[in-house]
This record gives structure tokens, sequence and C-alpha cells, in this order.
């Protein structure tokens, strides 16, 4: 924990009592000044700190953002966890990035309450709104590029299964990177690397969470708010579940590979039984058919009028227009 943290630790002890700045710089071994200057610092990171004559400092009211000192303590799978940020960044997957290549350890976060440059797939925008949570958790597994192509259904069960186990609000997977709540896309994975011809060196995988409802924005097709299941979740409360189910679903899959999380994986599917056409980036169709499943190594498998194809990549889209029959 850092000093600032330790400030904020003490703070949440002594609740409603409050602490005198003298206590607080004695019980961490600081100056007077320092205290003040870390009070200083969480007030503007959102903290509401009154201080009375008196009675010295006391915590009011804490923020509702991704801040990591209101994560970390509601994490279960903390050891694996270092969370960075919280506050406005460009993209937090470039943010991770820049950890990863200086050298951060598998478990960095870079977490942001809202962003100016948020990445979706397949070079689209991100809209990135406060209210949102927006993070990317640097991994480094073991293992050769090839073998990542199920990452993006482990990271998405994650979240789901996370949210399920820690929030009890149960939501489905699209495959391949969309968590669904109700009708709406809830969440979206980003997943970005570097590896050589047999390893990878690191990956990024960006989570963007709709929590709340933008205020005033423009209305949204086809997205879901967490709030409208669970109204008034906290968004750290909602982050620390993600990366819980994250964390788990991480290392069940590093342990035993997608094989087992399947079985999980198609019990959530949104599209299993689903009239579907995958496209390709252009936006051509590629595949029309009935999805019947996943494979072992996280393909979607389609039964088409030319047998059963196993798609690696695409845009799948549910097939309102029967003459796109497969
Ligand atoms: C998708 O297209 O569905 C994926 C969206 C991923 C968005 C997240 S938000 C956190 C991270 N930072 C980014 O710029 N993108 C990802």
């Amino acid at each position: 924990m850092s000093t600032r943290e330790d400030v904020l630790a003490a703070l949440r002890r002594a609740g409603t009592t409050g602490l005198s700045g003298e206590a607080l710089a004695h019980a961490l071994g600081i100056s007077r000044v320092a205290v003040g200057k870390h009070v200083s610092a969480l007030r503007t990171a959102g903290y509401q700190i009154d201080a009375e004559p008196g009675v010295g400092y006391r915590l009011r009211a804490v923020p509702d953002g991704p801040l990591p000192a209101e994560i970390a303590p509601l994490l279960r799978e903390a050891s694996w966890m270092e969370l960075t940020g919280g506050g406005p960044t460009g993209s937090t997957n470039d943010d991770a990035r820049a950890l990863a290549v200086a050298g951060a350890r598998e478990g960095t976060v870079a977490l942001a309450s809202h962003q100016t440059a948020g990445r979706g797939r397949l070079g689209r925008a991100w809209d990135s709104p406060e209210g949102g949570a927006y993070f990317s958790v640097v991994l480094r597994p073991p293992l050769a590029p090839a073998d990542l192509a199920p990452l993006a259904l482990v990271i998405g069960l994650g979240v789901a299964k996370g949210l399920s186990a820690h929030l009890g609000v149960e939501t489905a997977v699209k495959w391949p990177n969309d968590v669904r709540l109700n009708d709406g896309k809830l969440a979206g994975v980003l997943l970005e690397m570097t590896a050589e011809s047999d390893r990878v060196e690191w990956v990024v995988a960006g989570v963007g969470l709709n929590v709340r409802r933008p205020m005033g924005g423009i209305p949204t097709r086809d997205a879901a708010w967490l709030d409208d299941a669970l109204p008034g979740i906290g968004i750290a409360v909602a982050v620390a579940a993600a990366l819980d189910g994250i964390a788990e679903a991480y290392a069940e899959w590093l342990s035993s590979g997608f094989g087992p999380m399947r079985a999980a994986y198609e019990a959530r599917s949104s599209l299993i039984g689903q009239a579907v056409a995958v496209r390709t980036v252009a936006g051509d169709v590629r595949t029309a058919g009935t999805v019947m499943g996943i494979d072992d190594e996280g393909r979607l498998l389609v039964v088409t009028l030319g047998g059963i194809e196993a798609v690696a990549a695409g845009e799948v889209t549910l097939r309102e227009d029967a003459g796109l029959a497969g």
C-alpha cells in the first residue's frame, strides 16, 4: 500500500470519530505537512474529507469510480493484482501497454473513469463516458501466439462469471468477446499483444464495462448498463467482481486449457441455436448458418448447408434476413 492509501485506510478505520493530523502523522511515521498533502490529493481525487477543529479529519464520502484504493480491499484475488490509474486517460490499453513494455508484472491493471481515445475491436472507437469502468490487465501467459485463440473468450467468460458469483447478476456471452445483459451489450473485450514467433511477451486485455447510463448522452443502440440490473451498484464493486472473475478464469485456462471451460461458455452463450451471419472486417458475409457450439480452440461452430464450419474470427449478427439462409 502507498502512504496515500495508508492515510485513506486510517481515515476509514476512524469512521465518524475522525483522526487528528498529528495522530495520523504519528501512526504513519510522516510529517503533518505530508499528511496535509495526502489529504489534499485525496480530495482532488473526489474523496470528501472534512477537517474540524478538535476532531481532525473525517472521511465523509468516497467517489464512485474505478479507484485502486476502493477496488483493492474488495478483491479476493488481491495478490495477483497491482492497480494503477483510476482517473481520466486516453486509453487504458495504451497505459497498460506502456507498463508492460516497461516490465510490469502479470496482473498489473490500468484503470480509468473515462477515456478520450477508447478503442474497440475492428478499429472502432469505444465510447467511454464517465459512469463506465475501463480497465486493462497485463498478462504474460507462458504460451506461443497460436495458443492465444480462446483468450478473448476466457476474459469475457471471466467477467460474466465474476458478475454472477460476486454480484448475483446473470449475463450472457456473445462470441467472440461480448458480455450481454438482457438484450444489450454490457461489456466488450479488446486484446492486444506482442510476441516473438514462439513466445508471447505480453498481452493487454482491455475491458469496457457499462455501469451507469451516461447523463444526457445520446441513447446507444444495443447497449446495457449494470445499474439497470443492480440499481446503485458502485463502480469499484463492479470492477472488483469483474477482475476477480477474470483472475479465476485466466488461472483455470492456464492450468487446464479452454476444453474444460467450453461447457460453461456454451451454457452462457447467447448464440447457441441461433441463425447467424458471420462477417469479415470488410462486412462481407463469410459464413451463414445455425450456431451449434464452440470447439476446444474457441472457434464458433456453425452448421451451414455445406456442413459444420469452425469460424476463428469475425463479427456475428443474428440473421433477421432469411435471404442469407446458409
Ligand atoms: C469491443 O469492441 O467490444 C471491445 C471494447 C473494448 C474497450 C476497452 S475499454 C478499456 C480498454 N481500453 C481501450 O481503449 N479499449 C478497451
